[in-house]
C-alpha cells in the first residue's frame, strides 16, 4: 500500500469555466495563413494548447485518419507525430502534408523497424499481422490490418480465426486487446517510452492525495496501471467517459497535453495530470516539437512536408483502407 510522499507537487487543472484566453499575434498569423492557403489544419489531443485552439479538428488517431482522409483543402498540416501525417499523406496522396517538426518520431514506432518484421514474417508465413497505427509505413505496407487504441478490439475480433496474430509493435496494448477480446496473439517487444512511465504506486500515491477522482489510462500503459484504473480507453474516449460519468475529478493517466482538450469541452470539472515516480506529469518529448511558431513557419513556407515512395503508400494504404471499413 503506498503512503503519499509526493515529491513533487501535483498538475491540478480547476474548472475553467469562461476562462478562455483571446488569440495571440502568432495564433492570428496561423488563422491568416490558414485561410490564404486553404489549409485544414489537423491536431493531436497531446498538442500545446496554442495549436489545438487554431486547429480546424482536434483528435485521437482514428478520426486524426477518417479527417485527413475527407479533406478537400488544397493542403493538410498535421500537427503530431510523423506517423500519423505519413498516414494522412497514405490516405489522400494528392494533398501535400505538411509536419511542423520533421524530427516528430515516436518512441514506439522506432521498436519495430520495417526490415524486423519482414524477416519475422518470412519465418511465420501464416501469421496475420495487426498493426498498431504508431508505426512507420514500411511496417504499415507489411501488415495485414492496421488499428488505434480507439478501435482495436472491433478490429481484433474481426480477424479470420484461422489465422495466428502477430500484434505489433505496442506489447501493452497488444495485451489489453487479447485479454478484452480473449484471442490469442504473439505480441512485439515494443513500447512508449512515456506511457511506461505511469506507475501503479505513482498513481496510487496521487489517489490518498485525490481520493475522489477517478483513474483514467491509455492503453499503452502497463498492466498494473490499467488493473487499478477505472477507465482505460483511446484519447479520443477519454472525453466521453469524463462528460458522461457523474464525478467531478479525474487523474488523467496520458500525455497531458489531453487535458487542454477535457477543458475546453468539460469546462466545469478538474483533471490532474498523471505522474511518473519523480515528476508531476509526463509529456511526450516528441509530440511537443510541434510549436505555434513552427506551425506558422511551416505555413508560410510550405514546407517541410511528407513523402514517401508511390510503391511503399499503395502497400501501406490497403491495411488503412481495411480498418476504416473494418471500423465504421
Ligand atoms: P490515441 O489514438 O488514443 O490518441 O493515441 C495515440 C498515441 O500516440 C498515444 O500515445
Ligand atoms: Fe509515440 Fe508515446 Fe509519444 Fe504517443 S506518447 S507519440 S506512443 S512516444
Amino acid at each position: 500500500m503506498a503512503t503519499e510522499t509526493l515529491n513533487y507537487e501535483p498538475i491540478v487543472f480547476t474548472p475553467k469555466l469562461g476562462r478562455e484566453e483571446p488569440l495571440t499575434t502568432i495564433q492570428k498569423e496561423v488563422m491568416a495563413l490558414k485561410k490564404e492557403r486553404n489549409a485544414v489544419i489537423l491536431a493531436h489531443n497531446y498538442q500545446y494548447d496554442s495549436i489545438q485552439r487554431v486547429a480546424d479538428y482536434v483528435g485521437d488517431s482514428l478520426g486524426l485518419a477518417y479527417r485527413a482522409e475527407e479533406a478537400d483543402a488544397d493542403c493538410i498540416v498535421f500537427c503530431g507525430v510523423h506517423f500519423m501525417a505519413e498516414t494522412a499523406k497514405i490516405v489522400n496522396p494528392s494533398k501535400p502534408v505538411l509536419l511542423p517538426d520533421m524530427d516528430a518520431g515516436c518512441s514506439l514506432s522506432d521498436s519495430c523497424p520495417a526490415d524486423k518484421l519482414a524477416a519475422y514474417k518470412k519465418a511465420n508465413p501464416n501469421v496475420y499481422v495487426v498493426a498498431y497505427i504508431n508505426c512507420s509505413a514500411g511496417v504499415k505496407s507489411l501488415s495485414d490490418v492496421i488499428c488505434t487504441s480507439g478501435n482495436a478490439m472491433k478490429i481484433v475480433a474481426q480477424v479470420p480465426e484461422d489465422r495466428d496474430i502477430l500484434f505489433v509493435p505496442d506489447q501493452n496494448l497488444g495485451q489489453w486487446v487479447s485479454k478484452q477480446t480473449g484471442r490469442p496473439m504473439k505480441l512485439w517487444p515494443g513500447s512508449c517510452y512515456a506511457h511506461v512511465l505511469f506507475t501503479q504506486q505513482s498513481i496510487e500515491r496521487l489517489k490518498l492525495r485525490f481520493p475522489k477522482a477517478l483513474v483514467v489510462a491509455h492503453p499503452e500503459c502497463v498492466e498494473t496501471v490499467r488493473d487499478n484504473a477505472d477507465e482505460v480507453c483511446s484519447t479520443e474516449k477519454m472525453v466521453y467517459f469524463c462528460r458522461d460519468n457523474q464525478a467531478e475529478q479525474f487523474i488523467i493517466v496520458t500525455e497531458p497535453g489531453m487535458i487542454h482538450r477535457l477543458q475546453r469541452e468539460i469546462p466545469d470539472k478538474t483533471f490532474i495530470a498523471g505522474p511518473t515516480d519523480t515528476c508531476a506529469c509526463n509529456e511526450c518529448r516528441f509530440m511537443k516539437m510541434n510549436t505555434i511558431e513552427k506551425l506558422r513557419d511551416c505555413l508560410k513556407t510550405m514546407s517541410p512536408q511528407i513523402d514517401m515512395p508511390e510503391e511503399i503508400r499503395q502497400k501501406a494504404y490497403a491495411p488503412i483502407k481495411r480498418m476504416l471499413e473494418w471500423s465504421k
